[in-house]
């Protein structure tokens, strides 16, 4: 695939038409990612070559080619259909990043199935909100975690298959079973079913502002804007050797961490561990990593370690660093220069854009606190806050709006129309996101535009958390707001009143933290907790979150005429 030119020139000069021919794709043909990925890089000639390094938690290490990926992956699709899964089911995904994973992703878009990839920390409540909502019909997972499917699967009527993906031992309940790739027979040939570049074909739970997480449904022709993207933004080439620190439970991890990689027939490193700034860049210097995709969290915490510590490794294979998921400080691009001889090419997008929207890009001038500026084929603008026109003026701060029609945004949110409608205002797609554009059309960040928390790169959703918190048995009324942290930007802070009868306490705190560590994730899992009377409500009963959140930014609170007196 063409290398990236000058922006202007290939701004210009780019539709996504261009795109689909790029990616070799003729209207009206059969369009599956799971062959894409695959069948089509074997038949190009590369089915020898290394599709997946992976390393595990404790260092033992294999390896897959593409006609690996290939054969697996048909393995799993005729597994699935097997057990009678059809076109446009939910298949979940719940397990850590297991080859596994990778190949029956594949196999799940093989069948034309709908692939639904779960956080693998997910607790009971957050597994049972995404499943119960996206009717899931089949569930693969591991040891590990099928304990947590099994404690929900009476109240999931449409979950058929609970299936263990790595232990032919576990003791079978009604509707489980288990499926172990090794011992299957292989599956050399498999029709894969006809999908186009309209049909379904990933759905990533995403928190909003209010109610529950919302499912970003995208479609099989969402790979030419990942493919080009991969390409382009990630600067990714036949011989790189990729490494996307992404978990597939999120959106990075898939659309960068399987699709656009795969689809350009790219060798990836997958570290199925832990974050660790020597483990990190052992895994850089043993695999020759040449690209890597990261986040600020964890450029943060490398930071921390030092310029030294990077020095200890031999990186001269790397060329090409990014980051995405939340504002990219420009320390840390300097600290990149200092450290790795080049910046981080920070990239924006959100689970909605199923693809990078807003990017630096290879060649073109990085202005260290800057996203970079618009892909090609993106029409990305800043709208005024008030009256949504058009402002794109410098230091304006206004929303980051986009003009639809990109092949990887979301087609609806499952279930959820009237959500996915209120995106839309005047032809719009709108972000959520706040920022301001300069006259070059570098976008700068400046904040959501929503409550939703950020936390190291993952979105959770408070409204899911207060919900989760005031089952607690001593809880009364809850608030969750996000809290400035130095290293993941925000951490999670409730606040709480108590039930009559209960006492503030070391214990109580643990016990109401560990409890949203149990039913939600790690992620969710409050920092902090300040007890309170009673929280600040309006008129109406609604808890004022808002004000909290302004208190703990110490910003201006605004007007609080509706506050209970
Ligand atoms: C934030 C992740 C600042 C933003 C791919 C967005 C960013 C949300 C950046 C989407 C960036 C993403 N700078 N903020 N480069 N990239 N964000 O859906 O608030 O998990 O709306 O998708 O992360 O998060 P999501």
């Amino acid at each position: 695939m063409q290398g990236f030119g000058s922006y202007e020139e290939t701004y210009r000069d780019f539709d996504w038409q261009k795109a689909r021919e790029m990616v070799g794709y003729r209207e009206g043909e059969v369009l599956n990612i799971g062959w894409y990925c695959t069948d089509r890089i074997c038949e190009m000639g590369l089915g020898e070559k290394t599709a997946m390094i992976w390393e595990g938690f404790s260092g033992e290490t294999e390896k897959y080619t593409f006609n690996d990926l290939r054969i697996n992956s048909n393995t799993y699709a005729a597994y699935l259909k097997s057990l009678g899964i059809k076109e446009r089911d939910r298949v979940c995904i719940f397990m850590d990043k297991l080859p596994d994973l990778y190949f029956s992703f594949l196999g799940i878009l093989k069948i034309g199935a709908i692939a639904q990839p779960l956080f693998s920390a997910f607790g009971e409540e957050a597994l049972f909100t995404r499943m119960e909502d996206a009717e899931s019909i089949a569930i693969l997972t591991t040891k590990k975690y099928y304990r947590k499917v099994r404690r929900i699967k009476d109240q999931l009527p449409a979950l058929k298959h609970i299936i263990v993906v790595d232990d032919e031992n576990v003791k079978l309940e009604e509707r489980e079973k288990t499926f172990i790739l090794k011992n299957a027979e292989k599956v050399d040939e498999f029709d894969v079913f006809p999908t186009h570049s309209e049909s379904p074909s990933v759905l990533h739970y995403t928190s909003g502002t209010t109610g529950k997480p919302k499912g970003a449904l995208h479609v099989h022709g969402s790979i030419f804007a990942q493919s080009v993207s991969a390409r382009w933004a990630l600067d990714l080439r036949e011989d790189d050797i990729y490494w996307c620190t992404a978990d597939p439970g999120w959106v990075t991890g898939t659309s960068y961490g399987i699709i656009g990689p795969w689809s350009l027939g790219v060798t990836q490193v997958i570290y199925n561990g832990g974050f660790g700034s020597e483990k990190w860049y052992k895994i850089l210097e043993k695999y020759g990593v040449t690209v890597w995709y990261t986040a600020p969290t964890a450029i943060r915490l490398l930071m921390k370690d030092g310029t030294g510590l990077v020095k200890q490794h031999d990186l001269s294979k790397l060329r090409y660093m990014c980051s995405v998921g939340e504002p990219l400080n420009p320390e840390a691009v300097h600290w990149g220069r200092e450290a790795f001889g080049m910046p981080f090419y920070d990239t924006y997008w959100q689970t909605e854009t199923g693809a990078i929207v807003i990017s630096n890009f290879p060649g073109m001038e990085v202005k260290a606190g800057s996203m970079g500026r618009a892909f090609p084929g993106i029409e990305a603008v800043v709208l005024d806050l008030n009256s949504h026109e058009v402002i794109n003026e410098p230091n304006k701060v206004g929303l980051i709006a986009l003009k639809p029609g990109w092949p990887s945004m979301m087609r609806e949110y499952w279930n959820n129309e009237e959500v996915y409608k209120s995106k839309f205002i005047n032809g719009w797609y709108i972000t959520g996101d706040r920022s301001s554009i300069d006259p070059e059309g570098y976008f700068w960040f400046v904040g959501r535009d929503d409550d939703v928390i950020n936390t190291g790169g993952h979105l959770v959703g408070p409204f899911e958390i207060e919900s989760a918190l005031i089952e607690h048995e001593a809880v009364a009324e809850a608030a969750a707001i996000g809290k400035p942290d130095p290293v993941n930007m925000e951490v999670v802070k409730a606040f709480v009143a108590l039930k009559p009868g209960y006492e503030v306490s070391d214990d109580l705190e643990l016990s109401i933290m560990n409890f949203i560590r149990k039913r939600l994730s790690p992620l969710a899992m409050p920092q902090e907790i300040e007890f309170m009377e009673k929280l600040p409500k309006t008129r109406s009963g609604k808890i004022m979150r808002r004000l909290l959140r302004a208190q703990e930014w110490g910003e201006e609170i605004g007007d609080t005429s509706t506050l209970e007196d």
